[in-house]
């Protein structure tokens, strides 16, 4: 294992009706002036906004608004956030959504107290400073409730970028698993998908010996297995909801990631594809994970036939380990399919096409990028082009 330090400091309130806690958790970590900001709708209609507000109206904390925040998180909004913020002298930012809503609360808390364009973090500048930023979750998916990152995309050359920093860290997120009853099965599914996603990019990794992790990572992916389906199926199943809520908080806080490499590659491939089309980061991921697996599999056969032996429950074949590694990658796809994930470009709403531009894109970014990407297997333009056609 390798040397670390962990710290994840956000305050969670977890169970049902913990929203209308919100005005004394705002208080408690000091905010007096809050930008409460939030989605397309979602929240306005499930009458969650309208009970936040109340919360802080109960503790006389007062706020401005700024809803609007799109799937894949535009730079547009966050330049109006910032200057809202500026202008109302706000001192803290209350993301009321999902993961798009967080990043992009983040990117304005960095940017109101920056003094150049905010986009520099986005280009791998540390982000060291910002507002205080807390969020009440409304869908278990990417993480960002208690992660350092943030991801926006730019909207002059459509780039989906990260940024990352313990100023990140949200103070306190309130996870509410009924909030997400709302949701259509679809959007459940794919963040089921980005969950998996994340632990898939830990427990790819070159460091040795890392069993606590692996055996952390495996649990979390049996219980996305075991309850993933019965959240799509049932709305109202709350333990379910639950138990995924924590899993997706207990994926990205990194816990389960230190000590060890991590890889990243279907991640990094993935956000091209969100970022020309505008698919759903999930239903991304679900087609770009078996391919950068199958590209894989040789650089670690052991590896992938551990997890298709003790995640996914298949036989291990000592005289063809890799055949049983395929199977679990078979095994991976056929369960994102059962919850309604897309399998291939074509049902993604990608192109063949535009594969030579997102493998440029992908790997040399703006100009910026360096031409190699991947944490388990270092991988050039050509090799992303080929991940690319076998999602075809
Ligand atoms: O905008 P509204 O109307 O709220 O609708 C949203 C949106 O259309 C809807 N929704 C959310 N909660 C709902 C709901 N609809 C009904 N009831 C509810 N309770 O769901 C749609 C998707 O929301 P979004 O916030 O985009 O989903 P998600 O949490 O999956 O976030 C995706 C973004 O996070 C980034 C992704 O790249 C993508 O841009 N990621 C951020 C990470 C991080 N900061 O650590 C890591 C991830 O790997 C990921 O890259
Ligand atoms: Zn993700």
């Amino acid at each position: 294992m390798e040397n670390f330090t962990f710290y994840s400091p956000t305050y969670f309130a977890f169970g049902k009706e913990q929203e209308c806690n919100c005005g004394k958790l705002v208080k408690r970590f000091g905010g007096s002036k809050v930008l409460i900001h939030f989605g397309g709708g979602s929240v306005v209609r499930s009458g969650l906004l309208d009970r936040v507000k109340k919360s802080l109206d109960e503790e006389g904390i007062s706020y401005i608004e700024l809803g609007g925040v799109k799937p894949n998180p535009r730079s547009g909004l966050v330049y109006e956030g910032i200057d809202l913020c500026r202008k109302n002298d706000v001192d803290f930012v209350l993301a009321v959504g999902g993961g798009s809503v967080i990043d992009s609360s983040k990117a304005i808390a960095a940017g109101t107290v920056y003094d150049g364009d905010f986009w520099d973090f986005y280009e791998g500048k540390p982000v060291t400073k910002a507002l205080p930023v807390a969020t009440v979750l409304t869908i278990s998916a990417a993480g960002s409730e208690g992660s350092p990152d943030s991801v926006i995309t730019k909207e002059e050359g459509m780039l989906k970028r990260g940024a990352s920093g313990e100023a990140y860290r949200p103070k306190f997120s309130i996870l509410n698993p009924a909030l997400t009853k709302t949701l259509p099965a679809y959007q459940t599914a794919c963040g089921i998908t980005d969950i998996m996603a994340h632990l898939y990019e830990r427990y790819l990794t070159n460091t040795k010996d890392v069993e606590v992790t692996d055996r952390m990572i495996e649990a979390l992916l049996l219980t996305m297995i075991k309850e993933g389906p019965i959240a799509v199926a049932d709305s109202d199943d709350y333990e379910s909801r639950a138990n995924i809520m924590w899993a997706g908080m207990v994926a990205h806080n990194n816990c389960c990631g230190v000590g060890r490499s991590q890889d990243w590659t279907s991640h990094t491939i993935e956000h091209e594809l969100s970022a020309l089309y505008d698919c759903a980061h999930g239903a991304g991921l679900a087609v770009t994970m078996p391919a950068v697996f199958k590209y894989n599999v040789d650089h670690d056969v052991m590896r992938f036939a551990k997890v298709a032996v003790r995640v996914w429950g298949c036989q291990m074949d000592y005289d063809n380990p890799k055949a049983t590694a395929l199977a679990g990658i078979d095994a991976l796809s056929k369960f994102l399919s059962s919850i309604g994930m897309p399998k291939n470009f074509e049902e993604l709403g990608a192109k063949e096409e535009d594969i030579e531009k997102l493998a440029y894109t992908c790997c040399y970014g703006d100009g910026s990028g360096s031409g190699v990407i991947g944490g388990f297997v270092p991988l050039k333009q050509k090799d992303v082009e080929e991940i690319y056609k076998l999602m075809l």
